[in-house]
């Protein structure tokens, strides 16, 4: 990217989508064993969803693509390149929407925003102030400029998470839960950004989310992480007709309200 780029909107034409392959990852902390021989796939333009329970090992695998963690064994490929090389980053654009946002509380929610484009030099502030603006107008947080991450509510930061993602243009974009924390209409407008994203600039989405709705209507695939398994990568549909009683259980929980959880104590 250079000073060339173009204002409005984003994703210079001239970068290619990038593809991410999982080739026997194994990720283990001490004895605990997160992830178990990984092994998929994703293509370049491609909206994949990775769904499973909590503790499964979700965030834990969307940070080895960013090389926030490094494989026990087996590795990752972005673009053809290890993840765990730090020139990889350097050489593909991605951008990473936290869980928790991972702001920047010090600084204003636009200079949250400005900051990479500030410190890649991507022109001057005027022309990163209308990035800046457009990408805060996209997620409906035109007023929030001026202020600081602890004065707005969660969906909020969560939000800025997103705009502050877009302004660098990326060509991987990776969601940790985008849509928990927001209300039905701005989990559905994420869904439709996220989307256009690929259909209009071939961006290559890897989203982990619980959102049910989200993954059976924007995924080509979803996977479904189970204690650190990959025991399923499917279309949608396939995912709604699988007959697996953990891909079953985990789409239809059943809930039980007169499950006895208290012990009673002893008078
Ligand atoms: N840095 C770390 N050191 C030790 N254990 C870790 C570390 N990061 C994650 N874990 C453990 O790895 C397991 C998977 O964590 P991960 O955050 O990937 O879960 P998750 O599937 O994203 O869950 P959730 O849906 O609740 O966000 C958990 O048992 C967690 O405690
Ligand atoms: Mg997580």
């Amino acid at each position: 990217m250079n000073s060339d780029f173009t204002l409005n909107p984003f994703t210079a034409e001239e970068s290619p989508a990038v593809g991410v392959t999982f080739e026997k990852l194994n990720k283990q902390f001490g004895d605990l064993v997160v992830l178990k021989n990984i092994n998929l796939q994703i293509s370049p333009g491609e909206i994949f969803v990775l769904m499973g329970p909590s503790g499964s090992g979700k965030s834990v695998l969307l940070k080895h693509i960013v090389g926030l963690e490094a494989p026990t064994s087996g590795r990752v490929v972005v673009d053809c390149q290890d993840a765990a090389d730090p020139e990889t980053r350097e050489d593909v654009r991605m951008a990473m929407v936290f869980q928790a946002g991972a702001l920047f509380n010090s600084l204003s929610i636009y200079d949250n925003l400005a900051l990479y484009l500030r410190e890649h030099r991507f022109g001057q502030e005027s022309h990163i102030r209308e990035k800046v603006m457009h990408a805060l107008q996209i997620l409906s947080l035109e007023a929030t400029g001026s202020k600081f991450p602890a004065e707005l509510s969660g969906g909020m930061r969560k939000r800025v998470a997103i705009a502050r993602a877009l302004v660098m243009e990326p060509q991987l974009m990776l969601y940790d839960e985008p849509t928990s924390e927001l209300d039905p209409i701005m989990a559905a407008t994420i869904s439709e950004i996220i989307a256009s994203l690929r259909h209009e600039y071939h961006v290559t989405s890897i989203v982990v989310s619980h959102d049910r709705d989200l993954a059976l209507s924007i995924a080509d695939r979803v996977g479904l992480l189970m204690d650190g398994n990959l025991i399923t990568v499917s279309t949608p549909a396939e995912l709604k007709t699988n007959p697996d009683v953990r891909v079953t259980d985990f789409l239809n929980p059943k809930i039980d309200l007169h499950k006895p959880r208290f012990k009673k104590l002893e008078a």
